[in-house]
This record gives structure tokens, sequence and C-alpha cells, in this order.
């Protein structure tokens, strides 16, 4: 089938690649040249496992194709809609000016199709309402003939997991309008997403307004598991109690599940933080404010983990932390991705700086990404060069390497032994068996 794919993020363009191995012919369009230009000489503008392998066979297949004119998207019978939809600047709502644009620059191009509707497939996350005022705008701009439909059809995609995630998800949610083409609109899906229906993963089928909360609410769900563990180790601080093994036994409650239930720094990335202020800020327009306000604390635990970690660290040094050696592990918002967008860890490494601490900053692939955003830190690739004279060292993500660090060999690079894993993830024992000084979050 042709399908386009609107916007080259991780979403965009793993969904893309994601696409044409499937068999599908697809164009990719972002307005980014650089970013186009990289990606159609195949080389990933971002890391991604197993992306680098998809995009080389779909360019080779000749059924990938990525360009910035949006004309390009003439004839498709599918098109996708992946663009961002950050927080906005000046408040918690989502910025969907992406998304606007991506409507506005496709209508032109949609026409009529032998097959059936032409199916405009939303995928980026927007605040409820978003879905009907796109499909009142295709009935009222696009060209009758093509019967453009809309169809809301939310991504759960992880980041490190993206291509799995793509093309096996827990479930595939399809958000219909109420109209007669509706159903032949989600048969179209059906046709591009064939292999994993086969593969007996879960279909849902939904109203508009529940498609587009299901993304939200289940983001928010997730943080809002991490900020109670988080604030369980708040409360083991105080108590001399191991959030570590609290978490291990309430998760063994099958009601409960282990997962999500990791203490430490808190959430980060592209979209937690974002989705849950966006989700306050539509609540709050919708009149029901109330409803979100546990999430306002969900954000606050969350930014509590960043500010106690600056504070440990100060104290440490007696409230002066200028000219003090800080050496940060890991730079990424978590493990399996060179993404700092609100970088819990980064923004720790930030503000130890402009308290005037010496930071060294070490991650195994978002290093470049460092360098561009923050010159001010000092970026160093290799662990031991990173740890070469440290007063004090926080394990901020929790890579494999860090994880598996042996502290005899990471003690003589120092000059303070002194770690705070800001992960939970070091063996204390271990760690001050070495001889160093061991501090976690939750942790006696
Ligand atoms: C998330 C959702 O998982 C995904 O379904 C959605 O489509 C996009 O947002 P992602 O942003 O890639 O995906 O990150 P995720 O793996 O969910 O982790 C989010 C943050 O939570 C990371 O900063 C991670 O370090 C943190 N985290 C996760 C914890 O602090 N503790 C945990 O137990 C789990």
């Amino acid at each position: 089938m042709k399908i386009s794919v609107l916007g080259c993020g991780y979403l965009g363009a793993v969904h893309a690649a994601a696409m044409a191995s499937l068999g599908h012919d697809v164009v990719a369009i972002d307005i980014d040249e650089e970013r186009i230009a990289k990606l159609a000489a195949g080389e990933p503008p971002f890391f991604e496992p197993d992306f680098p392998e998809l995009l080389e066979s779909g360019l080779a297949s000749g059924r990938l194709k990525f360009t910035t004119d949006f004309s390009a998207v003439h004839g498709a019978r599918v098109h996708f809609i992946c663009v961002g939809t950050p927080q906005l600047d000046d408040g918690y709502a989502a910025d969907v000016s992406q998304v606007d644009a991506a409507i506005e620059a496709i209508i032109p191009h949609i026409t009529k199709h032998v097959d059936g509707p032409v199916v405009v497939v939303g995928k980026s996350t927007v605040p409820v309402g978003t879905a009907q005022r796109i499909q009142d705008w295709l009935d009222r701009d696009a060209d009758p003939a093509a019967n453009a439909t809309l169809l809301w059809n939310p991504e759960f995609l992880r980041e490190g997991f993206g291509v799995v995630d793509t093309l096996t998800p827990d479930r595939i949610v399809y958000g219909l309008a109420d109209s007669p083409q509706a159903e032949a609109a989600g048969e179209t899906l059906d046709e591009v997403y064939a292999e994993a229906l086969r593969a007996g993963i879960p279909r849902l089928i939904t109203d508009f307004a529940t498609s587009e909360l299901v993304k939200v609410a289940a983001n928010s769900f997730l943080a809002t598991k991490i900020s109670f563990i988080n604030a369980m180790a708040e409360l083991c601080d105080v108590s001399g109690a191991d959030v570590t093994k609290l978490a291990e036994a309430i998760g063994l409650d099958e009601r409960i599940g282990p997962k999500f239930l990791r203490a430490g720094l808190g959430f980060g990335g592209g979209c937690l933080p974002k989705d849950i202020r966006a989700f306050m800020a539509r609540a709050g327009e919708l009149g029901a404010d109330q409803a979100l306000t546990f999430l306002r604390e969900v954000d606050a635990i969350n930014s509590r983990r960043r500010d106690a970690v600056v504070q440990i660290l100060s104290r440490k040094f007696g409230g002066q932390l200028s000219g003090r050696r800080i050496t940060i592990l890991g730079a990424a918002f978590k493990p399996g991705t060179d993404d700092v967008r609100d970088s819990p860890a980064l923004e720790v490494a930030t503000r130890l700086s402009g308290l005037g601490a010496r930071v060294k900053i070490t991650d195994p692939i978002a290093l470049d990404n460092v360098r561009i955003l923050h010159p001010e830190l000092q970026a160093v690739q290799d662990v031991d060069e990173a740890l070469q004279g440290a007063e004090a060292v926080a394990l901020l993500t929790e890579w494999p390497e860090y994880k598996k660090m042996d502290p005899a060999h990471a003690r003589e690079q120092v000059s303070n032994p002194y770690v705070f894993d800001g992960r939970n993830v070091l063996a204390p024992q271990q760690w001050r068996a070495a001889g160093w000084t061991y501090r976690g979050f939750g942790r006696p």
C-alpha cells in the first residue's frame, strides 16, 4: 500500500522504516532538511536499536523514501501523522502546531483513491478533542471525492524498543468517528497492520476521545507508579527501610506487578513529563482539573528527586560546590537511548555546574547531544578518564556498563571515594567493601 508518514523523529522515522519492512511503499516527510538528508543517505539521526538495519533495507528495496516535499504524499491511501507535540514554552499545555501544520500541508494533496476513503491516521499524542477538530477540518477543506477519514491510532513505543514496539505492540487502538466511512477506514488500517493482527495482537476499537485518552492515561499511570515508589523511598530514607526490598515485596503481588517500581532519580524524556502536564492542562480546559490534581503531586515528587541529588551533593561539600570535581555517570534520560530531552541526569549535571562545581559527564552514546546543548559541561567519553580526580561520583543513568563497574578499579581513579547511586543499581556492600562511601535513594 502506498503510505505517507509525516514527521521523522523517533516515532515517525521508525514507523516509516517499519512499514516499509512490511512491504508497504512509504514516503516519509519532515521539514528538517538535515535530518531528511541523513535518513535518505541511510544514516540514522538518532540511536535506536534495529533501526539502522530497517532503514538500510528499506532504502535498498526502493520502498522507503525521504523528502521535505509534501507533494510527495500525493496518491497515498494512508497518511500517518507522527509529528511532535512538545510542551508549550509558556505553559503546561501541548503545542499541537506541528500536527496542524502537517494536516494543512497534506490537505491539498488528498485526492480520490480507487480503493476507498483516504485515511489520515493520527499517532501523535494530542489533547483529547483534537481528533474531532481535525475530522471537521478534513470535512470542510479536503476534496470531498477523497472521503478523507481520520482514525486515531496512538503510539506506545518506548525509546530503545521503538522497532519492536512498532512491529509487535502490546495492543493496537483505533479511535473511529461515528461516520459511515469509519468502518472502511478501519479495514484499510487492518491491511496495513495485517501481520501484527495475524499474530493475535489485540485490537481495540473506540471513539476518538477514548483513543486520545488511552495514551495519556497510560503514561500518567506509569508516571504515578514511578512517583509512588519514589515517595516510598522518601519514607524509607527517614525510617531506615530499604525501598528496593519494599518494591520487590509489593511487586510480587500480581495486582501491583514489579515493573516501573524502580525508585531513583525519577522519570524524564520526551513523553512522560510533558504528557502528564498536557493532560492536567486539558483537564483544566474541560473543567475537570480536580480529577488530575494528583498528577501535580506526581510531577512534584519527580522534581524533588532531582533537587535531592543536588542538595545531597551540596551538603556533602558543606554547601560549597564551587570548584568541586564531580563526575556524573549517564546523560541520556534512560539507558538504551541517546535522547537527553528532560533528562534527569543532565538536569542535575547542569545545576551542579551552575552552582560552581567542575562537572565531568560521561555517557556511552549521548555525549554528542550533551556537547550541543551544554558546552559548559566537560563531556568525557572514557569512563576512567571521567572518574579521574573526582571528589564525588553520581550514577544517574543506569547503563549496564556502570552497573557492572568494578568498585576497586573505580576507586583507583578518583581522589575521594564517594558515590551517589541515583538509580539504586550498585551493590552497596561491594562498594563499601572497596572503600567507598555509598549513598542511594531510600536505602540504608
Ligand atoms: C514512555 C512510555 O513507556 C511509552 O509507552 C510511551 O509511548 C512514551 O513514553 P519512554 O519515554 O521511552 O516511553 O520511556 P520509559 O521507558 O517509559 O521510561 C520513562 C522514564 O521513567 C525514564 O526516565 C526512566 O528512567 C524512568 N523510570 C522507569 C523510572 O525512574 N523507574 C522505573 O521503574 C521505570
